[in-house]
């Protein structure tokens, strides 16, 4: 797939996130230059802003192979014992979803992350015993959309903990130009721009966008990404001149029409709009908090000023003095 290809796969070519990328340069090299493995890493932050991208650099960085599970595929201790008994010394094992293991496979992990030591039980009943197996020393990489959504006993076994933060728009318009170019399209920086400013600070949701305004241009146009096409094509996808998608202005507009701007508890406002209270949690309220949009309060959620001047709609007074 062409999601590889534009994947960066060195820290050179990891574009903003500036602070994390300057602190893992050093611990890398640091780690390399003592030949020991990289300590165990936490990557939180929302989903599409290269967590997975940025543990496949670690591994490259590192020179080790990278192996790669998720929180809710590993239902036995067994499948974690299989996966970190193959691992090479200084290997990077990577755990997406990080907050959904069950508590049981947490406690396998806990001596692992430490001692590299493998404890399970094997057999049930009578016969059940316990063994003991050393692990090769290896690097643990976990992902997940929020800290707070892991125990603290496990939050607290990873040396380094880094929050990624989305992208400005400069960031993400170099980040579009640079697929471009691996795409061999034809784009002007205005069109990266455009894209880059209705891609809701998302690496991930940028190159998707592309792909499709790639289309347009090609279909509609003589195939060169400018401005104009770009607005075009992302007004025929429903993208507006925020980056909101329809979900993201679903969620505003049954928090003005619904709820009168709010508070209003998550819940309720999952239920109004039929989705998952974790899919307006990780998915859509990040971006709209940190852009202004919504507030959160001790009663509950409540829209900003901003999220009615998007609609075009008069604010009530006695929120504007409530908020
Ligand atoms: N693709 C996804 N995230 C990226 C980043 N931070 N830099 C470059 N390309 C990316």
């Amino acid at each position: 797939r062409f999601d590889r290809a534009i994947r960066p796969k060195s820290l050179a070519d990891y574009i903003g996130q500036q602070a994390v990328r300057e602190q893992m340069d050093i611990f890398v090299r640091a780690a390399r230059g003592r030949d020991e493995p990289l300590d165990h890493t936490l990557i939180f932050g929302p989903p599409g802003l290269g967590k997975t991208t940025l543990a496949n650099i670690l591994a490259n960085e590192m020179g080790v192979t990278l192996r790669t599970t998720s929180g809710p595929v590993l239902e036995k201790a067994g499948d974690l014992a299989a996966l970190m008994t193959n691992l090479e010394p200084g290997d990077v094992l990577f755990i997406d979803e990080i907050h959904r293991l069950s508590p049981h496979i947490e406690e396998v992990l806990y001596p692992a992350m430490e001692d590299f030591q493998l404890d399970i039980m094997i057999g049930e009943g009578p016969a059940a015993r316990s063994i003991k197996l050393d692990l090769p020393p290896f690097t643990l990489v976990g992902a997940t959309t929020r800290a707070g959504l892991l125990t603290s006993p496990l939050r607290d076994r990873f040396g380094i903990v880094q929050r990624l933060e989305f992208y400005g728009v400069p960031d993400l318009a170099t980040i579009v130009s640079r697929a471009a170019n691996i795409l061999g399209m034809e784009m002007d920086e205005a069109g990266a721009r455009e894209i880059a400013l209705r891609s809701r600070g998302t690496p991930r949701i940028a190159n998707r966008l592309l792909r499709r305004v790639r289309d347009y241009a090609e279909v509609k146009a003589d195939g060169r990404v400018t401005a104009e096409v770009a607005d075009q094509a992302l007004t025929m996808l429903n993208v507006d001149s925020s980056g909101f998608d329809h979900l993201d202005r679903r969620l505003l507009l049954a928090m003005i029409e619904k709820f009168d701007g709010g508070p209003v508890g998550i819940d309720s406002l999952a239920a109004a709009i039929s989705e998952e209270r974790g899919t307006i949690e990780d998915v859509l309220e990040p971006y709209l908090i940190q852009q202004g949009f919504i507030i959160r309060t001790p009663r509950g959620r409540m829209v900003t000023a901003s999220a009615y001047r998007h609609f075009d709609r008069v604010m009530p007074r006695d929120l504007s003095s409530s908020a």
